[in-house]
């Protein structure tokens, strides 16, 4: 029965090539934590309570919402662990967010049945997107601290020989960091062996199998520095997708050196340096550069990272200011710096929790607005990112060079010569004066006409490929060449 099954899947024609690396490096991503993103019912009014329960988000749900995703122009999305977790009523309440996972070979009923997790699938794979889903290797999750843990419930670990004896996280030490625990008292996080090669080699069976079974097109593994770095290669080459880790880190001299395990990972250390420099009109943009440039020198491929500015386990950016321009600043850089954007759920509604779990608030509250500043702002955004890199598909690889940088301002260049795009920061805030800030090192030959795309706006390049740039309000501008935009839609071209 379940053989039967398998085999119809694969008869629906879902694409059986295994995306890589090469074939990430030109999508864009959508985070979703399923049990916030969309109910099947498609309520717009359901309460949800950040703290502690289920609050109905589905695979069926996300399928009826693929168009508000797919309309902002990503062309991924990342969804939340789909196994089988603790069943019971914790002091944190429910495991809604899948990162208490108990059994490897089951999912987790509460987001739907096996079909309805290779129907998300399917509809992705219909639309040309990718599935990228998050996964836990790190540990298991038990509802209570270390001296009651019964490994009998776990699957298919299911004894103490499999685990690291307790002790708690020491970050000074790196030993530790891999064999303590994470969690506390009320949810340990029981940590696997993963040195073993009984362990290892259970995880590459079950990992090649998840991505079989369900199409997966790529992974997102948390806690990656939780584990020992040996285990990472073989389990790579058994899941046979892409792979980007969740490495807090943000030092690019501690983060890349993870580029030599895994194709790719989350890119913390422009996270914080982002965050730093555009939550605040006092933010600095020299750290801001510097961190660029150190990542451009340190890592393996930037084109590959994870960019993002958001995400579930930090507060959102809007909690830190409520100004929408700085907001609209960040985003671009996400869309338009190096690497695969992400965008956590919610970010385009503005949404302003803080610290986890008031960071988990439901989409649908939003009713969905796809008039929203921020969310027309990143559907531009990917709008000019996807055809820079269809006109030249070495865009993607050019890394961003910092052409002009002060205080307040930075105007970023990807791209070779004729197809570069020229994005304009700022954190100066919607309430700053005009100004006009003289860009050189464009690469524009002079008299190129060239267009902001988040205003439509038309720039003559002057002498040299100049730009003078009219700064208002402190809005970004993303500008490319007049010539390429025919056809493409953008600004009416
Ligand atoms: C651990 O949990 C058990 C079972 O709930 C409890 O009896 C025990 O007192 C707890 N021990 C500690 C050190 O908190
Ligand atoms: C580092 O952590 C490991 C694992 O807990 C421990 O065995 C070791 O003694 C620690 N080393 C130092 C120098 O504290
Ligand atoms: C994959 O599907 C096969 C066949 O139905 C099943 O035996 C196996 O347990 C599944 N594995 C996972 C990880 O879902
Ligand atoms: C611990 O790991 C970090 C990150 O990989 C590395 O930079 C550092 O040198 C390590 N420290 C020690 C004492 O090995």
């Amino acid at each position: 029965m379940k053989f039967a099954t398998f085999l119809t899947f694969l008869s629906f024609g879902v694409s059986v090539l295994a995306a890589s690396a090469a074939d990430w490096r030109s999508k864009s991503i959508y985070q979703v934590l399923t049990d916030r993103f969309a109910r099947p019912d498609g309520s717009t009014t359901a309460k949800c309570d950040p703290v502690g329960k289920y609050c109905g988000g589905t695979y069926q749900g996300i399928i009826k919402q693929l168009d508000y995703i797919q309309n902002m122009g990503f062309t991924a999305i990342w969804i939340s662990p789909v196994t089988f977790q603790i069943q019971t009523w914790t002091p944190y309440g429910q495991p809604w967010h899948g990162y208490w996972q108990q059994d490897l070979y089951k999912l987790n009923s509460a987001f739907g049945t096996a079909d309805d997790l290779r129907a998300l699938a399917k509809a992705l794979h219909d639309r040309g997107m990718y599935l990228m889903v998050d996964i836990v290797v790190n540990h298991n999750g038990w509802n209570g601290n270390e001296t009651s843990v019964d490994y009998s419930v776990f699957k298919p670990f299911d004894d103490i020989e499999y685990y690291h004896s307790f002790c708690d996280v020491d970050y000074s030490n790196n030993t530790s960091i891999q064999d303590c625990w994470l969690g506390d008292s009320n949810v340990e996080l029981v940590d696997l062996r993963t040195e073993d090669a009984a362990v290892a080699q259970e995880y590459q069976t079950w990992i090649q199998q998840l991505v079989a079974n369900y199409s997966i097109d790529g992974l997102r593994i948390d806690t990656v520095k939780h584990v020992d770095t040996s285990f990472w290669p073989g389990f790579g080459e058994a899941a046979g997708v892409f792979i980007t880790g969740e490495v807090t880190n943000g030092d690019p001299y501690g983060l890349c050196p993870y580029q030599n395990y895994m194709d790719s990972v989350l890119n913390y250390a422009m996270y914080y340096a982002a965050t730093d420099a555009f939550s605040s009109t006092a933010g600095s943009m020299s750290k801001f550069v510097k961190q660029l440039n150190g990542m451009k020198s340190q890592c393996k491929d930037t084109s590959v990272l994870g960019s993002f500015s958001e995400n579930h386990d930090q507060a959102r950016f809007a909690s830190l200011t409520n100004d929408m321009s700085l907001a609209k600043n960040i985003i671009t850089y996400t869309i338009m710096g190096d690497g695969i954007p992400i965008m956590y759920e919610g970010q385009e509604q503005h949404y302003s929790g803080a610290q986890d779990p008031y960071n988990r608030e439901a989409v649908w509250l939003s009713g969905y607005n796809t008039g929203a500043p921020l969310y027309t702002l990143t559907s531009s955004a990917n709008q000019i990112r996807n055809h820079a890199l269809y006109v030249d598909g070495d865009w993607l690889t050019y890394q961003n060079w910092v052409v002009y940088s002060d205080n307040a301002n930075v105007a970023m260049r990807k791209g070779y010569d004729g197809y570069q795009t020229i994005t304009v920061l700022n954190n100066k805030g919607a309430s700053s004066a005009d100004y006009t800030l003289s860009v050189t090192n464009t690469g524009y030959d002079a008299g190129l006409k060239v267009v902001d795309v988040l205003s439509c706006q038309v720039l003559t390049a002057g002498s040299a490929g100049t730009l003078a740039v009219p700064m208002s309000q402190g809005l970004p501008k993303i500008y490319y060449p007049l010539g390429l935009l025919e056809c493409s839609g953008i600004c009416g071209y």
